[in-house]
């Protein structure tokens, strides 16, 4: 199963539609608290600032655009109000885990050091996927005529990517092989997701 295939169920149905955006806002919610929970309060620098702060508006702006579905409202986060609840929590929490995992194993950092290398690894994958997933997203919503939409997101995302291979760059002279690992974890994950949410649908 594809996502794009996935899309247009969720956009035409404005029920779907609400809890498919209400769930992304819980994913950029949990990736900004991630991304508050490993800065350093002595060495945070403006780039992790403005990712922080970014990806929290990102959750805000989606939860927003859940007006433009109708009458529809998903209030909270809770699992009647997402789409393929458990799989959209775990997706987030079981790369952070993944990553930690490798980066322990491969270079052996830890505590404070740990936390920020798994923040560059995994955000870059998020990243990534992001880069992909809401230019699709954005395709199948003006295809439907939708009144959503999620340009300045996609804008600040490509932002991201270039910030997290900077900062990539800086912290391991080989980091385009932890990058990739990082991604191959993700991509699994992705693929139980996606999966999750076809299931979802199948119910609804
Ligand atoms: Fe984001
Ligand atoms: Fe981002």
């Amino acid at each position: 199963m594809k996502l794009a295939k996935l899309l247009p169920l969720i956009i035409s149905d404005k029920e779907r539609h609400a809890k498919w955006l209400n769930t992304l806002s819980l994913m950029e919610n949990t990736g900004a608290r991630k991304i508050s929970a490993c800065e350093d309060p002595l060495t945070v620098t403006y780039i992790v600032l403005k990712h922080a702060a970014e990806e929290h508006r990102h959750a805000f702006y989606l939860k927003k655009q859940v007006e433009k579905t109708g009458d529809s409202l998903c209030p909270t986060y809770q699992p009647a109000y997402l789409l393929a609840p458990t799989q959209s929590r775990y997706y987030l929490n079981q790369l952070d885990i993944d990553v930690c995992r490798y980066l322990k194993n491969e270079l052996g950092v830890k505590g404070q050091e740990l936390r920020f290398a798994a923040y560059l690894l995994v955000t870059y994958a998020i990243e990534v996927r992001a880069d992909e997933l809401y230019p699709l997203y954005q395709e199948a919503l003006e295809k439907a005529g939708s009144r959503v939409n999620v340009k300045s997101i996609i804008l600040e995302e490509e932002g991201h990517l270039e910030e997290m291979i900077s900062q990539l760059k800086n912290f391991a002279a080989e980091w385009q092989l932890h990058a990739g690992k990082a991604v191959e974890l993700e991509s699994r994950l992705f693929s139980g997701w996606i999966e999750a949410l076809a299931a979802d649908l199948s119910l609804q």
